[in-house]
């Protein structure tokens, strides 16, 4: 299917009181406009995407400068047909058209596609929802044998037609040629003074155009948002949504309520999450992995098997099977833990390559270094691994022990097998099986008389 997809995202969104356009608010970690720009994408490879952006237009087109769209723009926000006309010069002759709106952003694909393939068949789809209070929208009239023959706005609306609780979505496609040919008959002659998109459904049922309306899976998948307070309850919808995704795949969540995804997170079977999971950007984290509370993991891979204890901040990084992590372990991006490594408390790792079995368990920062298998990395130990204007690399061989407390001031190597005493400042090599010790002689002085006060 050749389809012309506009997102309509002109409009102010001045309840949501803010400087930011209400579209680049975000909803699981990716702005709402995102959101429906990505469903379109589902629609498959022929699909052209229009923005038609007004207010805040430049931030809107900074945001998705990687994404392949066109931009229309919409000078004053004269009504829904006004926006989508905007886009028209940029629409192929003989595609389908269809229009999304850039606030409601969990459309799915699927409905797209069902409504791509009535357009397919010459006639016009549109996505209509049954509403308890219907009050605001627009009302979706159908004639005596059912056909819908209009749709009309609330403030134009009269007392019986305000009954109607089947509601106008906003979504809509029909083949591209006829909506060319009906935009330029719209008039602004109604309650509002806009030119309403929804006139062109009283054209299509003149013109003998069959209106097909098909119903979204579920409501929330056609929730506009107008307020920081509906979008925090399609987040919470939204969110539980990946929770029972990732059930379903296998993992134990301590609370499903207490879970944020906000990415793309693949997973193994057998998972434990505990509550207060945050998972951000491209995470994959195989079978059996356990996460304790409170933890936030963000574009890193995580290997079979590995514990990540409470309270631990994950970026960036490569984690084997069976590695251990945390509790408050900060691992930032260029961390590599190998299988069976262990990082423990208040460790903080960048750029950092640690190798099987080897451990760096408390209070420690290890940034730009490699270190091989099961060497030992004492409490407090700190690679210097900034002079001010250069990074540098700290190498640890296998087996290695570095004691407590000690300052590897790179570029610096200690070799297999070789041990540094606690409290060193290591600025020198150490080879192979060597011992290093640098630090201040200790002195004992006997019968030590403590100064008195002086009266
Ligand atoms: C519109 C529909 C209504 C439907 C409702 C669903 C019309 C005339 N009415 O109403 O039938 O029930 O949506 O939420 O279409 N926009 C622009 N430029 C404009 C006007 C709007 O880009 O000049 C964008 C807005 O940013 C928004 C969308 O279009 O994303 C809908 O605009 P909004 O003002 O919310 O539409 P309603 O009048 O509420
Ligand atoms: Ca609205």
């Amino acid at each position: 299917m050749n389809v012309d997809v506009i997102i309509l995202a002109a409009g102010q969104g001045s309840r949501m009181k803010s400087s930011l356009p209400k579209v680049m608010h975000g909803l699981g970690g990716k702005p709402m406009v995102q959101h429906v720009i990505d469903s379109a994408a589902g629609l498959g490879e022929s699909v052209r995407r229009h923005v038609v952006i007004g207010h805040g237009g430049d931030a809107v087109r900074a945001a998705l400068a990687d994404s392949d769209i066109r931009f229309a723009e919409q000078a004053e926000q004269l009504g829904t047909g006004h926006a989508v006309a905007q886009a028209m010069p940029a629409v192929a002759e003989d595609s389908i058209a269809l229009v999304l709106y850039g606030d409601v952003p969990l459309i799915k694909s699927k409905t797209l596609d069902s409504l791509c393939r009535i357009a397919a068949r010459d006639h016009l789809g549109l996505l209509t929802v049954e509403l308890t209070d219907p009050s605001g929208y627009g009302r979706i009239v159908r004639n005596d044998v059912g056909d819908v023959v209009a749709i009309v706005e609330h403030k134009d609306a009269n007392e019986s037609q305000l009954k109607i609780q089947e509601v106008n979505t906003g979504i809509l496609a029909l083949p591209s040629r006829l909506l060319r040919e009906w935009l330029p008959q719209l008039s602004a002659d109604n309650a509002q003074g806009e030119y309403y998109l929804t006139d062109v459904i009283a054209m299509a049922a003149d013109n003998g155009v069959r209106i097909e309306a098909i119903q979204p899976m579920c409501e929330q998948e056609v929730q506009g948002v107008n307020t920081r307070a509906q979008l925090a309850m399609l987040e919470r919808w939204y969110q539980r949504q990946q929770a029972e995704h990732l059930m379903a795949a296998g993992v134990t969540l301590a609370d499903p309520d207490r879970f944020d995804l906000r990415g793309e997170l693949t997973v193994g079977c057998d998972c434990y999450f505990d509550i207060n999971l945050v998972i951000e950007g491209q995470v994959r984290i195989a079978e059996g992995v356990n996460i304790g509370p409170n933890c936030v993991i963000k574009d890193s891979i995580i290997g079979p098997g590995t514990r990540i204890e409470a309270n631990s901040l994950i970026e960036g990084a490569q984690v084997e099977a069976s590695a251990s992590i945390g509790p408050f372990a900060r691992i930032r991006p260029g961390t590599e833990l190998a299988e069976g490594a262990k990082i423990g408390n208040f460790v903080e790792t960048k750029k950092a390559k640690i190798g099987p079995g080897s451990k760096v368990n408390h209070l420690s920062y290890i940034g730009d270094a490699q270190i091989g298998s099961n060497t030992n990395i004492g409490a407090g130990t700190i690679t210097c691994n900034y002079d001010g204007v250069n990074k540098s690399l700290t190498e640890i061989g296998d087996d290695a022990f570095i004691g407590s407390n000690t300052a590897l001031v790179a570029p610096v190597k200690v070799g297999n097998g070789a041990t540094v005493g606690a409290g060193s400042t290591i600025t020198k090599n150490v080879d192979d099986q060597e011992l290093a010790v640098a630090r201040g002689k200790q002195t004992n002085i006997g019968g030590w008389k403590r100064p008195i006060k002086r009266s």
